[in-house]
This record gives structure tokens, C-alpha cells and sequence, in this order.
């Protein structure tokens, strides 16, 4: 370097951090590290410049399957639009031929005037736009600024759910619809509807007209219930398939079913037809095992189901069946299984389910038994992990909560965030836990503000388990990047719980 480019060079630094002094009230930091992304993701490295994305950027989309993302992110940045030209401000592509990457990883770089998303599948792409969308400021200001930098990034586990109870209380298509946008802006890709219980039946099935007629006209508290028809149920699947999320219907069998009872004398063992039930208790109800009918039943039900669930799983529940003997449990178990093979799909269920004789391929929840897990675990079976002292979004935050259970635990923010899957059950490999799934049940949650509070913000925490790895996790650090999405949930109306161990008033440093 001669002596006038030394001072060039030197006159640059100054003006460089004069220009940083003076601009860091308003302006973001340039540094993509400083990110505020849930779920965290693996690779993030920046480059300290920053790349001023007009309002009205141009979209590319180097394959036809990336439509649907893309319009995505133009309903999301209304301004933006789909352009041919190689020269777009966001080109997004499948050519990432990485596999580390899998299905739904993805590769983001963002130079001074580009950003380019690629991935090996469309799913990629669309978790990289979550990404995206987090790094957009919500401020009306022009240009948007971002910084520069590269993500690498991919999930740890392939199941990342949630359950939404729609049988205790019901919830309608367009509430089901927001539940579906909640979980897609944090990578979940399942939504588990827990579509029956004994307070109401919530699918149509069009040879078993009364349990709609019937069994879905309450539910906990003597309100009017609801159902959806199969188209209805049909336009969930394909919302949240446009969001790559898959739905896992549930048939809450053999326990759990008044509803059913209520609605079909021939599955009481008494042949006598049941009473709707409104209350909260829970073990008393099972459909009657040692009687074909219950297998004609349960074969209607599922064959319906299954010709409109594109996604593999049917879940059989199996919970709580406390009303039914053990050997009429596992019988019932066998069978049922048998069912959901015959239709192309595997099975589902709660833990106690690893009681009967389950196919290998079949996936085992474990809730509440480490030993039901266990045995399944033992069989082979892949494990989601839904412990319900850490896991259940329908306990408590605290002694104070306006709504929710405690009987499992109260479960404050920061312990809905701190545990590692691997932890949970020493018996069950790293390798046979297929992920994770936080459920929300509804027996104290009537409305879409009671789910919002109960959900937000333990959501994220979910979302950052099933994606983050282990490694890179920590709540210090999550704390902050939580409190930044305060902003987010307020722009989306979301009414969420200001949990007092999150510092809410320290925003967004990106934003
Ligand atoms: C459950 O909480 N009964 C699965």
C-alpha cells in the first residue's frame, strides 16, 4: 500500500465509523450475526454490508414449482412482484444440490444488491422465506434494509407439530386457517387436529350422518359445537399444504368417545344410546371392543378419512381408555391398526397405544408413560416427543394464568424452552425420536384469544427445539430474540402473554 492509499484507506475507516455512530439510532446494524431469528438457524454468517430492498422488489423463481412460495412472500410484502429477470432483487431456486440441506433446508446469501434462496425442494425454499420475512423490518420505512451475510440452514428433527383441539371447544375453518399461519412463520410442518373427543364429533363422515347430526351439536360448556364438512376439511388440508404442513386427523379411539356413543346405540355395549356429554372429566367412555359393529364403525370412519388426508398419518389416539379392560384394549389396538393399514395409512397414536401389538412402521406419541415409549422404542417405532410437563400449551404459565390446567406442571416460558428432546427419555435412542409436537387441548380455551394467549409465546420455544440444534440453543440469547417478535405478534394482532422472565421492552435490534 503506498502512502496515499494508506491514507484513502484510513480516511474510509474514519468516515465509516462516523457514518455507523451516526446512523445506529435509526438505521439497522450491519451485521446479519445480530439477527433476532427464531428458530435460530444453524449456519449464520455476515458480511457487514447492507442490501436496500425496494418496497416493490422483484421476484424470480428459476422453477414453476416456487409460484406458490412466491406469491407467499408477495401476500406477506404486498409491493413486491414477480419479474423474468435473472436480474430480480430475490431469486429463489432449486439448485442448491446440497444434501445436508434434505427437504426442507435451505441456503440464503444476501449480497449488497441480491438475495438468492435456493434449497433442493420447494419446502426449503418456503422456511427460507420465513427466514426472509424475519429480517424484513415491519417499519413503513424505505428502502428496507438487510443485512449481508449467508444462511445455511436445515431442521433437526423431520416432525415439528402442533395439535390443535377442535373436539372440548370448536373452532371454525378461518380460526383453524390462522392457527395454520401462526405455525408456518416458525417451520412446523404438522398440524395434528384432534378432530374427536366425548364432548364432540367435528368431521363429517357421510355413511355416519348422526355424528355430525348428532354427536358434534355440543361441546364443553353446553355451546353449540360444530363440524367441518369434508370439503371444509379438504380446504384446511390444502391451506396448510400450500404452507407445507401436512395434517394429522385424529379419531380419539377406543376411549374419549361419548360423542360416538351418543350418536350410534350399536357401539354401547348395551346396544342403549349414550348421552352428549359437556363436562371435562376424562376415562369413561369406550366404544364397546368385543362388538363388530365397533369394527364396521371404525372402518367407515377411517375410509372416509383417509380418502381426504393426502398425508400419511392417521392418528388413532388410544389415551386415557381407562373405561376399557387391558385385553380388550389391545385388541381393539390390533385391529384399529389393521384398519389404518387396509387404507394406505400408518398409524398414530398416543403412547399407550406401544400396549398392543403395533406394525414397526407405526409412530408412537409419547405424552405421559417414558415406559409405553420405551416398549415402542424397543418394537422399533419412531417417538414424538409431546411430554406433558414441558410440552402441553394448555397448562398454566403460573398460579396466575386467566386460563389452563396445572395438573401436569405449570410450564413458565423459559421452561417450555429449556429441555432437550434427548433428554426426555434415556431409553429412547436419538435415532428413533421423529421429532416433536406441542398440544394445545381446549377444555379452558374458548376463543381465538384464549389460544393466542396460551400459545404465544411458548410457540417459538417448540418451534426453536424441533429446528435448532442443540448446540447453538440457549435462553439468554433466545430471550432476546423473543422479546424482538413482540413487534411481530402486535402487527398481526396477536394477543400474547408478557410472561415477566422476557425482557418485552428491549426490541428487535434488526428492526
Ligand atoms: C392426553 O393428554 N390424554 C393425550
Amino acid at each position: 500500500m503506498n502512502l496515499e492509499s494508506k491514507y484513502a484507506y484510513v480516511l474510509g475507516l474514519v468516515l465509516g465509523a462516523l457514518l455507523l455512530v451516526t446512523s445506529c439510532e435509526t438505521k439497522p446494524p450491519t451485521n446479519l450475526a445480530d439477527h433476532t431469528l427464531i428458530p435460530h438457524p444453524v449456519e449464520i454468517a455476515g458480511t457487514g454490508d447492507r442490501f436496500q430492498l425496494a418496497r416493490a422488489a422483484t421476484i424470480q423463481i428459476a422453477d414453476a414449482s416456487l409460484q406458490g412460495p412466491a406469491e407467499y412472500l408477495i401476500k406477506a410484502q404486498p409491493g413486491m412482484k414477480l419479474t423474468t429477470d435473472q436480474k430480480a432483487d430475490i431469486v429463489l431456486s432449486l439448485d442448491a444440490n446440497d444434501e445436508q440441506l434434505g427437504e426442507e433446508g435451505y441456503v440464503m446469501n444476501i449480497s449488497d444488491d441480491q438475495i438468492l434462496l435456493s434449497a433442493n425442494h420447494s419446502g426449503g425454499v418456503f422456511h427460507g422465506l420465513q427466514t426472509l420475512l424475519q429480517l424484513i423490518p415491519l417499519s413503513d420505512e424505505r428502502p428496507i434494509e438487510i443485512p449481508t451475510g449467508t444462511i445455511r440452514d436445515y431442521p433437526r428433527y423431520a416432525y415439528r407439530g402442533s395439535m390443535l383441539d377442535v373436539s372440548r371447544h370448536f373452532f371454525g375453518v378461518e380460526d383453524v386457517k390462522r392457527y395454520i399461519d401462526f405455525i408456518a412463520a416458525y417451520k412446523f410442518n404438522v398440524l395434528h387436529l384432534h378432530l374427536t373427543d366425548d364432548q364432540g364429533w367435528r368431521i363429517e363422515i357421510k355413511s355416519k350422518p348422526a355424528l355430525t347430526a348428532i354427536g358434534a351439536s355440543t361441546e364443553v360448556g353446553g355451546g353449540a359445537g360444530g363440524f367441518y364438512t369434508q370439503e371444509q376439511y379438504q380446504d384446511i388440508v390444502q391451506y396448510a399444504a400450500d404452507r407445507f404442513i401436512t395434517i394429522v386427523p385424529e379419531i380419539d379411539l377406543p376411549g374419549h368417545t361419548q360423542a360416538a356413543l351418543a350418536s350410534y346405540p350399536e357401539l354401547n355395549c348395551d346396544g342403549k344410546v349414550g348421552e352428549l356429554y359437556t363436562g371435562t372429566k376424562v376415562g369413561f367412555s369406550t366404544l364397546c371392543t368385543d362388538n363388530e359393529a365397533t369394527y364396521e364403525f371404525v372402518d367407515a370412519v377411517v375410509k372416509e378419512l383417509a380418502a381426504i388426508t393426502p398425508g400419511p398419518f392417521i392418528h388413532i389416539g388410544g389415551d386415557e381408555s381407562h373405561a376399557t379392560e387391558k385385553e380388550d384394549f389391545i385388541y381393539f389396538i390390533n385391529r384399529a391398526q389393521k384398519i389404518v393399514s387396509k387404507y394406505g395409512k400408518t398409524m398414530m397414536g398416543w403412547d399407550e397405544i406401544a400396549q398392543g401389538e403395533i406394525e414397526k412402521e407405526s409412530v408412537v406419541q409419547q405424552w405421559n408413560s417414558a415406559g409405553n415409549a420405551s416398549k415402542a422404542a424397543e418394537n422399533g417405532n419412531r417417538i414424538i416427543l409431546s411430554p406433558a410437563k414441558l410440552a402441553y400449551m394448555d397448562m398454566k404459565y403460573d398460579s396466575t394464568s386467566r386460563i389452563g390446567y396445572d395438573w401436569a406442571a405449570l410450564i413458565e416460558v423459559d421452561q417450555a424452552y429449556n429441555w432437550d428432546p434427548d433428554s426426555v427419555n434415556a431409553t429412547v435412542p436419538s435415532e428413533l425420536i421423529y421429532g416433536i409436537e406441542a398440544p394445545l387441548w381446549t377444555e379452558t380455551v374458548e376463543n381465538m384469544e384464549d389460544i393466542e394467549y396460551l400459545v404465544f409465546p411458548r410457540l417459538l420455544g417448540y418451534a426453536e427445539i424441533g429446528w435448532s440444534p442443540q448446540s447453538i440453543r440457549n435462553w439468554e440469547t433466545y430471550r432476546v430474540r423473543l422479546a424482538a417478535q413482540a413487534l411481530r405478534f402486535e402487527s398481526e394482532g396477536i394477543d400474547f402473554y408478557r410472561s415477566p422472565v422476557v425482557d418485552w421492552e428491549k426490541k428487535d435490534s434488526i428492526n
